[in-house]
């Protein structure tokens, strides 16, 4: 990658505003992503995040404000539109096929299929989608036993892996997760962390929704803070402290 494109934003958003009935949501809120960076993003509860990330991908459309990926605008209608261009989201309850294997999970919706051929020889495909499952998880360092168990067997921090795995699965970009340590103990938090440092290794972004202070602090290069919906602080991770984040959290 050269230089300049090292130094310019992979995704801009400027002056979002978005409300539902009378709730404002987002009330002017910005944010910049840069390659191979993990940007952390924080607020109390309602401040806005989700729904940022929702109005980036194309699930919610701004009432106002501009969009930027490279150098096109506003080019995101729908989440498939922003899937495309390789931004995944991994929403809070995972979206995981409980009943399924990982392989079947990490090419759900997207199997590998060649016409009649598939037909013909399925269980073809079936090998070939476990290899790449595997080569995947390797490259992502995830250690996952056995490929085969369903998903709803595993633990909360190994689903959540699956999870990372299914979005990275197809040449992300960025990958922006909503609270993926929420619900793990101290030593799965850990891993996904690591999975999160692999993925800017390999060149993904990453926004990272969460409430927890010191995981943001762990992995990300860069924190924000929205709160009523305003981009109230963008710092880098080095040039700042938790007492200050705290403070931009809860104002005053
Ligand atoms: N689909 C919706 N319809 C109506 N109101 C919504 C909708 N989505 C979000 N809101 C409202 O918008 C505000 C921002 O919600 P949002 O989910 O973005 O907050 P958040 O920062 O992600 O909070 P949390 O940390 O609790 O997940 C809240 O007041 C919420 O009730
Ligand atoms: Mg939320």
């Amino acid at each position: 990658m050269d230089i300049n494109k090292k130094n310019t934003p992979l995704i801009e958003m400027r002056g979002i505003i978005k409300s539902f009935g009378a709730v404002e949501a987002l009330r002017g809120a910005n944010l910049h992503l840069m390659p191979s960076e993990v940007l952390g993003l924080v607020g109390d509860n309602a401040a806005g995040k989700s729904t940022l990330m929702k109005v980036l991908t194309g699930v919610h459309r701004a009432d106002s404000g501009d969009i930027f990926f490279e150098d096109q605008k506003n080019i995101f209608n729908s989440p498939k539109d922003s899937r495309k261009k390789g931004i995944e989201m991994i929403y809070q309850n995972l979206a995981l096929a409980p009943n399924l294997d990982v392989v079947a999970n990490v090419f759900l919706g997207r199997e590998k299929s060649s016409g009649f051929i598939k037909n013909l020889c399925g269980w073809l495909n079936e090998d070939l989608m476990g290899k790449e499952t595997k080569e995947l998880l390797n490259r992502l360092k995830i250690n996952i036993p056995s490929l085969r168990v369903n998903v709803q067997r595993m633990s909360g921090g190994q689903q959540q892996a699956v999870a990372i795995a299914r979005a990275v699965a197809f040449q992300a970009r960025v990958v922006i997760m909503d609270e993926p340590t929420a619900a793990l103990a101290v030593k799965e938090t850990g891993k996904v962390l690591d999975i999160i440092s692999n993925l800017r290794e390999n060149g993904v972004s990453v926004i990272l929704i969460s409430h927890r202070l010191q995981d943001v602090f762990n992995v990300a290069d860069r924190i924000m803070v929205l709160r009523s919906g305003e981009t109230i602080a963008d710092e880098k991770i080095e040039n700042t402290s938790m007492d200050r984040i705290v403070k931009y959290i809860v104002g005053g």
